[in-house]
């Protein structure tokens, strides 16, 4: 059995394997461009995130009914369970939806349907996070805000993703400081692809408690002292990296030298049928091509509950951490 493990940083749009959207655009009765899913496979070469992006985006024209939203979810969580996950913070993007006519009441509605009974069915312990797309107006997002009102008691959390160049955190103020006074929770991506400035202003503007991604740290050590000092989780996502070019090869990935110089670093998956594995499969990865020993996975699998939203339930928290102590590596 894999280590023990939160995922914190998973969109649940981007678990959409090729066989999942044909299935479901056979069901919708619509069309994809592609002769099959080994055709789609092929489509899956990608020069940066905005080339990702644009894919993300098409395929999700299969997603339309709360019963698809509930099976994409159903299937992230059982492929997560297998691979370790304990508990998993899902990202999904309600704007990418309601522009394609798909209402914020089925999207939430249906990822309930999976995450509501995911701890009985996979033993996974869910929390849902709403993304806001920074390449959109910030009145778009605070727009998004207020439709989730009425489903406030099932989102613990809001992020900010899509296309990060030009896009600065700075944008979203008033929109996180609406989130923060509805008492949710605050993670934003920065320094994916944009620059550490981003990372800083994610910090001080957004006030965000983990930074997604965050990698481009590493050319800032300033910046380094201070998400060191301040114990700030980062969410690297190295598979991610390697796909969307943010690094030549997994062996060129700053991970171990992020851990010496003492960051609170996780790894999760990010868009997992996009970028060649899961979470656990990034753990063997990581281990096999970094070297990481039992003790710096060990350690990863720490930092992940203990970056983990579960304030509310620190006995979980506990539990979890524990497994992750008496694990034993072969
Ligand atoms: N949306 C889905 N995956 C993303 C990523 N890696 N960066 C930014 N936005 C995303
Ligand atoms: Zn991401």
């Amino acid at each position: 059995m894999p280590v023990p493990k939160a995922e914190l940083h998973l969109h649940i749009e981007g678990t959409l394997e090729p066989e999942l959207a044909f299935e479901l655009a056979a069901r919708n009765g619509l069309a994809l461009p592609w002769a099959g899913t080994e055709a789609l496979r092929e489509a899956y070469r990608f020069e940066d995130l905005q080339s990702f992006l644009d894919l993300y985006y098409a395929l999700m024209a299969v997603l339309r009914t709360e019963r698809d939203f509930e099976d994409l979810a159903d299937a992230y969580l059982a492929r997560a369970a297998a691979q370790g996950v304990r508990h998993a913070e899902i990202f999904f993007d309600p704007q990418a939806h309601l522009a394609r006519g798909v209402p914020l009441d089925t999207v939430v509605d249906g990822l309930w349907r999976a995450l509501g009974r995911s701890e009985e069915r996979h033993g996974v312990s869910t929390r849902l996070i709403m993304c806001f797309l920074r390449d959109e107006p910030a009145a778009s997002a605070l727009a998004t805000l207020e439709a989730a009102r009425p489903h406030l008691d099932r989102i613990t959390g809001v992020g900010l993703d899509s296309a990060e160049a030009g896009h600065p955190p700075s944008t979203f103020r008033e929109v996180y400081e609406a989130a923060a006074a509805l008492g949710l929770r605050r993670v934003a991506h920065a320094g994916e692809e944009g620059p550490p400035e981003y990372i800083t202003e994610a910090l001080d503007v957004l006030g965000v408690e983990r930074v997604d991604h965050g990698l481009r740290c590493v050319e800032d050590p300033a910046l380094v002292a201070r998400l060191v000092r301040e114990r700030v989780p980062l969410t690297l996502c190295p598979l991610s990296n390697v796909r969307l070019r943010a690094v030549d090869t997994l062996a060129d990935h700053p991970l171990p030298a992020m851990l010496d110089a003492g960051l609170m670093c996780t790894v999760n998956s990010d868009d997992p049928a996009y970028f060649g594995g899961y979470v656990g499969d990034t753990f063997d990865a990581v281990a096999e091509t970094l070297g990481l020993g039992p003790e710096r996975l060990r350690d990863l699998a720490r930092n992940s509950f203990l970056a983990a939203f579960l304030d509310d339930d620190e006995e979980r928290r506990a539990r979890y951490l524990a497994e992750v102590e008496t694990y034993a590596f072969d």
